[in-house]
């Protein structure tokens, strides 16, 4: 494993009990994810969709909403203890170690995946290789959604605000770079959307849903 993938790993091992704490049920006060995440998941069933990935997954706290739309998720992430928690809180979804970058999924075995703030830490040349698996477990005419941090592409150090020694490589990436990215690996982009940073924010958030062609 790379210095940087260590780096990460091991930071979000360490971040794994605040996210508990402070974001499992955030979505309940997040109208505009819902909306988003409800776009993808409604475009899933109308594909005759059920099974998702949750690429990046944290602390699994998507899960029991897939649940309730009807979808049943596979999470996958970097960090052994984000895996572990997502374990306890959810016993009844399925969670495992991996990495964006290799897969653990059989090819065209999902119906659509999520990459929920989880493909900005990838530097820009391992972004290709990313979006190929991808394009590589998402059968055609499946769905694709990422939220993210929306910036000018610059390398940035995430997780200084936090009262944790740790520090990762974070990319604010621009909507063009990641419409960019999911073209060249054989999705369409059928939305996209934004929102002004809140109060507590430092930079605006992005949403997009492509198609595997
Ligand atoms: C900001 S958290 C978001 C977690 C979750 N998607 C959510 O919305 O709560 C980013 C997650 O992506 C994971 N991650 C980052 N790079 C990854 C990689 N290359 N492979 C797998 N997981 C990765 C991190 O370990 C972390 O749990």
């Amino acid at each position: 494993m790379d210095r940087r993938t260590r780096e990460l790993r091991d930071a979000h091992d360490l971040l794994a009990p605040m996210y508990v704490e402070r974001l499992a049920h955030i979505l309940d006060e997040m109208p505009i994810e819902q909306a988003v995440l409800g776009l993808f998941c409604s475009l899933v069933r109308a594909e005759g969709g059920t099974t998702i990935g949750d690429v990046g997954c944290g602390t699994g706290r998507l899960a029991p909403y897939f649940a309730t739309q009807g979808l049943r998720s596979r999470g996958v992430d970097l960090s052994p203890e984000m895996i572990r928690v997502a374990r306890r809180d959810y016993p009844d979804h399925e969670f495992a170690e991996g990495d964006l970058r290799s897969l653990p999924f059989a090819d065209a075995s999902l119906d659509g995946a999520v990459g929920w703030y989880s493909m900005m830490y990838l530097p820009p040349e391992e972004r290709p290789i990313a979006y190929a698996e991808l394009a590589r477990v998402i059968r055609p005419g499946g769905h694709f959604a990422t939220a993210f941090k929306e910036g000018d592409d610059t390398l940035r150090r995430g997780g200084r605000s936090l009262d944790h020694k740790i520090g990762f490589d974070i990319w604010w990436q621009s909507q063009g770079e990641v419409q960019s990215r999911l073209t060249d690996a054989g999705f369409q982009v059928l939305f996209w959307a934004g929102r002004p940073a809140e109060p507590d924010e430092p930079q605006p958030q992005a949403y997009l849903v492509a198609q595997r062609v």
